[in-house]
């Protein structure tokens, strides 16, 4: 069966037939490698489908719960149209502020915002706040966290909505009934979560690629 070196070539080889050299997104990897931030960003193809998912939901307001250095939001944000939004909630200042840097530097400052503190907090006033719903929401950050953040995203969200979770396979654990991992505890409370909500229409793929052996749950919610 393939393993990993055969999931890298795949990856490269697609990236480079479909991505190609894309200098504002090479330009913040290596901004964020030179800062130190863990090399845990959407590998390229997978940012080009969040952008792909975005533009084909004409989305016009985006929410990022988890922003590192701002690849995954420059992929997002580059679908949005002129008077659209990306709002990305961050706790670590430095991550904020690589990811500041970026979209900056990709020409996106004027439709991404850097919100830094607790995703449970900034998500938490925003719904005070009674924002404007979100068309697509990206939860990327804290495993253990995701039925939270995946319950304000439903606050703050309108039907037709997407949401997309990623990395809830993780190497296959979250097929572990009795796995002692929050982050799998955190996956498989957020399947249930889903499961029982009626108000949701959802799927999770597995993926493999230079991330290795992951996923992504996709979820609508309904009119
Ligand atoms: N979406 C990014 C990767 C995010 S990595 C990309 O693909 O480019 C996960 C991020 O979530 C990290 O930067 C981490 O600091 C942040 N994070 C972790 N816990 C958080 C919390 N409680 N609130 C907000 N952000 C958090
Ligand atoms: C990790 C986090 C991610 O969001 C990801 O895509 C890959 C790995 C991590 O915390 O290890
Ligand atoms: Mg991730």
């Amino acid at each position: 069966m393939a393993q990993q070196p055969t999931w890298d070539a795949v990856d490269a080889y697609f990236s480079e037939q479909l991505v190609g050299h894309d200098p504002a997104l090479e330009a913040a990897s290596a901004a964020a490698d030179a800062a130190g931030l863990p090399r845990i960003a959407v590998a390229p193809n997978q940012g080009k489908l969040l952008h792909l998912l975005a533009l084909t939901s004409g989305a016009r307001r985006i929410l990022e719960v988890g922003t590192l250095g701002g690849y995954s939001a420059i992929w997002l944000a580059r679908a949005l149209p002129a008077d659209g939004i990306l709002i990305t909630l961050e706790i670590d200042p430095k991550h904020a502020e690589v990811a500041r840097g970026n979209l900056a530097r990709a020409g996106l400052e004027r439709l991404a915002e850097v919100r830094l503190g607790r995703a449970a907090d900034t998500l938490a006033a925003m719904v005070e706040e009674r924002v404007e719903p979100f068309d697509l929401v990206f939860i990327d950050a804290d495993k253990p966290s995701n039925p939270e953040y995946f319950r304000r995203a439903l606050q703050l969200t309108r039907p037709g909505s997407l949401i997309i979770v990623d990395n809830v396979v993780r190497g296959g654990a979250v097929a572990e009934a009795d796995s002692t991992d929050p982050g799998v505890i955190g996956t498989r409370a957020l399947h249930e979560l889903v499961a029982a909500e009626p108000g949701v229409s959802a799927t999770s793929v597995q993926t493999v690629g230079s991330k290795g052996y992951d996923g992504f749950m996709l979820a609508r919610v309904q009119g």
